[in-house]
């Protein structure tokens, strides 16, 4: 009898122990957070996906991750399971702003919080929170790295934009033409690849109030994000050009992939270029060691995924939600959280990629 008793004894403090050392572990239910990122083929989001990854394996709650391969409709399907699995929270980076809607408006019915994730899903009512880098800086960082490395006049200015079913290429591009605008209006550079943007020379334009016409330059100039895309339109830029056009070219890329693919055809056709990226991709990182990519900026996805994972948390738990800035989809001024930017090149590639642990020396060849 004293047996017994002692056994269940011990067995109570046991279970006691292993309630307190999980504290509020919810990781053996269904999930209550589900992730939706756009694609494995574009590298930018398998650096969110590694960061993810550890931010799941350390948290108290069970997340579901999934991937949209591209496709609005696999996304769609992604965002039903999830929701089907009973999720509190949806985080999704959306595969096409617009097309997104659709998805996020069945979460919303069901009661989940949605939070935008890099990517401002346009048209809806459902989202709650965007959690978001400053786009628009990245591209003033872009234009303004071209405008510090070009002297004199008629440089020619060669403009491509990311996908036009994307917000985030509208504020690229928003941010690069603030500052180039006034140096394509004073002669310091010349546009040899878009009509639309020639035209609109003497302007300043803003997503929110020229979405219009912003569209017509993105849509002339668009790669989609395709770096194939980015290299054919290169290469039919460089068949037109004239000697002239051919000297010294700067061009504003919108991101490290098409970056490289534009690259590779200005290195064989021009007599020499700046070109701009974005994401610090290790391929890209590489590209400005060697002199093939002259600037990247450095967006620190550690910080974007572990901001969007405190969110996801704080609704769970009924907290207070860190959302500071706001930012207009077209239907209502959704609650954002925005993470500053870093403009990298040679000189500062150690300082920001290296010293802060983002990558390890041996990664690169130096
Ligand atoms: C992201 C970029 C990325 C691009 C292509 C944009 O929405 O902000 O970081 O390079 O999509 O995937």
């Amino acid at each position: 009898m004293k047996k017994k008793l002692s056994f269940f004894l011990s067995l109570f403090i046991a279970l006691g122990l292993s309630v307190a050392l999980t504290g509020c572990n919810n990781k053996s239910g269904g999930a209550q957070v589900g992730i939706v990122l756009p694609t494995r083929e574009e590298p930018r989001w398998l650096q969110d996906e590694a960061k993810f990854r550890e931010l799941i394996e350390a948290t108290d709650y069970k997340v579901e991750f999934r991937f949209s391969d591209g496709s609005s409709a696999k996304e769609k399907q992604n965002v039903d399971e999830l929701v089907g699995l009973g999720i509190k929270v949806l985080i999704i980076c959306p595969q096409k702003a617009e097309e997104a809607a659709a998805s996020v408006a069945a979460a919303k019915d069901k009661g989940v919080k949605v939070i935008s994730y890099d990517r401002l899903i346009l048209g809806s009512d459902a989202i709650d929170y965007y959690v978001t880098f400053d786009s628009v800086a990245v591209g003033k960082a872009q234009g303004q790295y071209l405008i510090d490395n070009a002297s004199g006049t008629n440089n020619p200015l060669y403009l491509y934009a990311g996908g036009d079913d994307d917000n985030n290429a509208f504020l690229f591009f928003e941010g690069a033409w603030s500052v180039l605008q006034p140096k394509i209006a004073d002669g310091t550079f010349v546009i040899k690849n878009s009509k639309e943007a020639a035209a609109l020379r003497d302007k300043q334009l803003t997503t929110d109030e020229n979405r219009d016409e912003l569209e017509k330059i993105i849509k002339e100039i668009t790669t989609g994000w395709d770096f194939n895309k980015a290299k054919s339109l290169a290469e039919s830029d460089m068949l037109k050009a004239s000697a002239e056009d051919k000297k010294e070219v700067f061009v504003l890329a919108p991101n490290d992939g098409t970056a490289r693919a534009i690259a590779d055809v200005f290195a064989v056709n021009a007599n020499g270029y700046v070109i701009t990226g974005q994401d610090a991709e290790k391929e890209s990182v590489q590209y400005v060691i060697d002199g093939k990519q002259s600037m990247t900026v450095f967006k620190d996805t550690r910080v974007l995924a572990s901001d969007v994972m405190d969110m996801a948390v704080a609704i769970i738990e009924g907290k207070t939600v860190n959302a500071p800035a706001s930012y207009n989809n077209g239907v209502k001024d959704v609650p954002s959280k925005q993470t500053a930017v870093v403009a990298v090149d040679k000189n500062n590639v150690k300082k920001e990629l290296i010293d802060t642990g983002y990558y390890k020396e041996s990664d690169f060849a130096w």
